[in-house]
């Protein structure tokens, strides 16, 4: 199939990808020509595993192309996957701007095509992949009868579950895979689109475009509210002396509630659970309903950074810390990605180097935004080994939980002036780290 993708973000890039590798012919478009003129060389703007080999594979091979002619987005294909973003103020309401107007500039191309308009077999199927509030793609739906097109495009919802550092994967293996979609070619359009990935095990469903909406939103933000469970829980655990470890998997191994997304620590970040949690709030208050689960969430993931950086601060009894030292693992929002954007660790070591005379930070993939976010905090500097930021320090600070942390030895940490470690990830093991004679303090035990 021919299919266009809108948007060259991190979902439209992966998607674009991916259908190319399964024998589609895509081209990607997007308005920003900085970007395009990298994604044509063959450069990824940003890290994912695997993407940039598959990019460049798939580049090669002619069935992946980039394009700034939005425009010609419309002509190229008769499947049009839209992944543009949609900003959110304040109050968690989003911006459709660029989803609207996409469609309203398809509706004014094609209601002047006289091909288009006189082939009665000429069809175009939109499907979003942004995460858009319910109720969004009956409003489309309005714009296309304005032009009188409704029989003609066809727009559903089909949403994107993918996690960053492991995009490529969660795409080609999904758990699931929804299309809210109201018409029988659309639905069927889906299903042969996704029947490569999706032969050996019945995981799409079809669903009403409103349910498929809410679906997005309501995964997400309980995803998030099991994380805020967690850490609420982690607290009481800190407060009566019992580990947060043991009680993660006895709770988990009730099938019913299972171990997954149930680890303590900073909080959640990245660019969906915030921006899709607060969105719910909202879309929960619009229609009248309380939205105290949401607000509950969101609260308590934003008390958690208070409540471990307090643990620091309570430790050094607020004095003595403005003379210390920090040695400071991770940045990003979750290991194996770039992105910072709502990252727990970089709110962490902002406020951390308010308090203390210096900060090592190391961080080995989201460096490059790291460093640019923190350019203007002079007592902030970057190493290049994890050893480089212990040596010197006083303590240690672990923000995002890298592979390379897990086991770091026990005796090297030693060299910490005050022989204290501060894991915001509960990646050591305490005891082992305890039986060094290193002081930990983790979240939760
Ligand atoms: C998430 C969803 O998982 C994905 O389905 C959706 O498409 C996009 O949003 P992503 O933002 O890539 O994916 O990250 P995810 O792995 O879900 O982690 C989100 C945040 O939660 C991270 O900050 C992570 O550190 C935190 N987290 C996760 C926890 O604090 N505890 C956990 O047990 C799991």
């Amino acid at each position: 199939m021919n299919i266009s993708i809108i948007g060259t973000g991190y979902v439209g890039l992966v998607t674009g990808a991916c259908f190319a590798s399964l024998s589609n012919s895509v081209t990607c478009f997007d308005i920003d020509p900085k970007k395009i003129r990298l994604l044509q060389k063959g450069i990824i703007p940003f890290y994912e595993p695997g993407l940039e080999n598959l990019v460049k594979t798939q580049k090669n091979n002619k069935s992946l192309k980039f394009s700034l002619s939005t425009k010609k987005s419309t002509s190229f294909a008769d499947v049009i996957f839209l992944c543009v973003g949609t900003p959110q103020s304040k109050s968690g309401n989003l911006d459709l701007k660029y989803i609207m107007d996409y469609v309203d500039s398809l509706c004014n191309i094609l209601s002047q095509d006289k091909l288009f308009l006189s082939n009665a077999k000429a069809r175009k199927f939109i499907y979003i992949k942004s995460t858009i509030p319910p109720g969004t793609i009956k409003l489309l739906v309005k714009t296309l009868k304005k032009f009188h097109l409704d029989s003609k495009i066809f727009i559903s919802s089909n949403p994107e579950f993918l996690k960053e550092g492991s995009a490529i994967q969660d795409f080609m293996k999904p758990d699931r895979v929804i299309i809210g979609a109201s018409h029988p070619m659309a639905i069927n359009i889906g299903k042969d689109l996704y029947r490569p990935i999706l032969w050996k095990s019945d995981r799409m469903l079809i669903t009403s475009p409103e349910s498929s909406e809410i679906i997005k939103y309501a995964s997400n933000s309980f995803l998030a509210m099991k994380i805020s469970f967690i850490n609420q829980i982690a607290r009481l655990s800190d407060s009566v002396g019992a580990d947060i470890h043991d009680i993660r998997k006895g709770v988990g191994m009730d099938e019913r509630i299972n171990p997954h997304f149930l680890f303590a620590g900073l909080g959640y970040g990245g660019s969906c659970f915030p921006k899709d949690v607060k969105a719910l709030e909202y879309i929960l208050k619009k229609n009248n309903i309380p939205a105290d689960l949401s607000s509950a969430t969101i609260k308590i993931n934003s008390d958690q950074l208070a409540y471990f950086f307090n643990k620091i601060l309570r430790f050094y009894q607020d004095k003595t810390i403005a003379n210390k030292e920090f040695g400071f693992w991770g940045l990003a929002f979750k290991p194996n990605t770039d992105d910072i954007r709502y990252s727990s660790a970089i709110s962490l070591v902002k406020l951390l180097s308010k308090k203390v005379k210096k900060i090592r930070d190391y961080e080995p993939i989201a460096y490059k935004n790291a460093s640019d976010e923190l350019k203007d905090f002079s007592n902030i500097i970057f190493v290049k080994t994890p050893e480089a930021a212990i040596t010197n320090s006083d303590s240690l600070v672990i923000a995002t939980e890298y592979a390379e942390f897990w086991n770091y030895p026990g005796e090297n940490l030693l060299q910490l002036r005050d022989k204290c470690i501060f894991d915001g990830r509960n990646i050591m093991d305490k005891e082992n780290m305890e039986s060094f004679g290193l002081k930990y303090f983790g979240i939760g035990r």
